[in-house]
């Protein structure tokens, strides 16, 4: 049966990356089409506020649409604005921003200002994860997701966010995972080895970890693959095995070993280094991480008396490069190896005020230390869920005289932003960061003040 398709005028970009139509008074989301383009599209959901559309064709384009570089472009989840222009992509990345403020956080007057650009739109990520994925004629893929699918991955030839260097690695651990026979992990019925192939990279240093994630067991032609790699590879500086027995599939390990050098590799950011391993968090985008955290230091403009709290520290980026405007910093991580890490970065660096907690955030804010410590100001760094509730309400009892909030998500920012302006803040303005060119994502920096 032929099927129905409806003409639709593109208007927007929704938040989640989603074109935008409209049809009979109803918003249709589509998965592609560019503002100012008309397209031909199949309904393929019906909701009582909204339509879900695949789009067959574009009928006519628009003047911002360029040609994507990247082979992969129409199936990976990946880069889905790789077609639109850079300039196009913050324009709509900052108005994400102010989209979520007005209709979530209903802050229509906070001033969002220009989504800071990254130098580099290419080729900037220092860490990539590709997945192995059994297929359907009992052979395996090596890549990354399908776009819109967290269960299915197609075999990646050439990826542009990392490096070439990457992309050849890629295809030599593919080439030896065939050549050895080693059984692919089957993510349905939780059979097999291989999991995931994650990436690191210095881009300052040029140092290289391969991190093979995997079911749980030794790893069969574990020393053919270390002389395999380092002897095509000479960049790779560590080779670490990390076995995941959890059914979630996610590229983290319970039980690494170091099969290669240190078992972490550094990557300098605003002239301090910073040791970086497997499992542990680090910002993807290192030049533009360093755009990041000089906006951020610059918003704060600390006095060199202040105590700092830094809540979600990671391995203690912000904390060491606060460090030298303020008197005393405390960074407080839940991940026991990126606080090791951090307490490893503060000394290869030099700073003796800083210490670092192992602790939630929700449960070190409940401890007495705070009442005889107070801390005048409080940098928050959380994960894309935003504030834990708990978390935020016990921040508020701290009240900091400044509050830093670095947020990977306009949507929960605007969400606690709320919250906190409701507990007596101002917040006059945000500035998003674009750590992420191609992707739907957006970082930004907000300075709230007690009013
Ligand atoms: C977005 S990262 C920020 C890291 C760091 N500020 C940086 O710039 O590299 C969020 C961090 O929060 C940590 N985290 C997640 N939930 C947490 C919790 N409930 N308590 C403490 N840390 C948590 C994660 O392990 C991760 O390191």
């Amino acid at each position: 049966m032929e099927k129905k398709l409806v003409q639709l005028e593109i208007s927007d970009l929704a938040f989640d990356g989603k074109s935008v139509g409209h049809l009979e008074g109803k918003v249709v989301f589509c998965d592609r089409g560019l503002p100012g383009e008309t397209v031909l599209a199949e309904i393929t959901r019906s909701k009582s506020r909204y339509n879900q559309a695949i789009v067959h064709e574009i009928t006519e384009k628009c003047e911002v649409r360029i040609p994507p570089v990247c082979s992969h472009f129409d199936r990976c989840g990946g880069c889905i604005w790789q077609d639109l222009s850079y300039q196009e992509q913050l324009h709509y990345k900052q108005k994400q921003v102010v989209d979520c403020l007005e209709r979530l956080g209903d802050l229509p007057s906070v001033r969002v200002a220009d989504a800071i650009g990254a130098p580099e739109q290419f080729h900037y990520r220092n860490k990539m994860e590709f997945s192995f994925h059994v297929t359907s004629g009992g052979g395996f893929n090596l890549g990354l997701h399908r776009r819109g699918r967290f269960d299915d991955i197609f075999d990646l030839d050439r990826c542009y966010l990392q490096s070439e260097l990457s992309n050849e690695i890629v295809a030599w651990v593919r080439r030896f995972v065939n050549a050895e026979g080693i059984p692919v992990y089957d993510v349905k019925r939780h059979t097999g080895f291989m999991r995931f192939l994650v990436i690191r990279q210095g881009k300052h240093t040029g140092q290289t970890m391969v991190n093979i994630v995997t079911n749980y067991g030794a790893f069969p032609g574990q020393e053919k693959l270390v002389a395999g790699l380092t002897g095509t590879f000479p960049a790779i500086t560590t080779i670490v095995h990390n076995q995941n027995s959890r059914k979630s599939n996610i590229a983290t390990g319970e039980i690494e070993t170091v099969l290669y050098g240190p078992g972490y590799i550094e990557e300098t950011i605003n002239a301090r280094r910073f040791r970086i391993r497997a499992n542990s968090f680090f910002q993807t985008n290192s030049l533009q991480a360093e755009k990041l955290y000089k906006t951020a230091l610059e918003h704060l403009e600390a006095d060199p008396g202040d105590k700092l709290l830094d809540l979600y520290c990671g391995t203690g980026t912000i904390a060491i490069l606060f460090s030298s405007y303020v008197s005393e910093v405390v960074g407080v991580e839940l991940v026991a190896d990126a606080v090791a890490m951090a307490k490893e970065n503060a000394l290869i660096n030099n700073v003796d005020n800083v210490q670092f907690i192992q602790a939630s955030v929700q449960d070190f804010l409940k401890s007495p230390y705070l009442t005889e410590n107070p801390f005048d100001i409080v940098v928050v760094d959380p994960p894309r869920a935003g504030l834990h509730p708990k978390a935020l309400r016990r921040t508020l009892r701290l009240s900091p005289k400044k509050l830093l909030y670095i947020s990977c998500n306009p949507a929960t920012f605007a969400r606690d932003a709320k919250e906190i302006i409701a507990a007596g803040y101002d917040l006059p303005a945000v500035v998003p960061v674009d750590m992420f060119p191609h992707t739907k994502h957006i970082e930004l920096v907000a300075l709230f003040h007690p009013v």
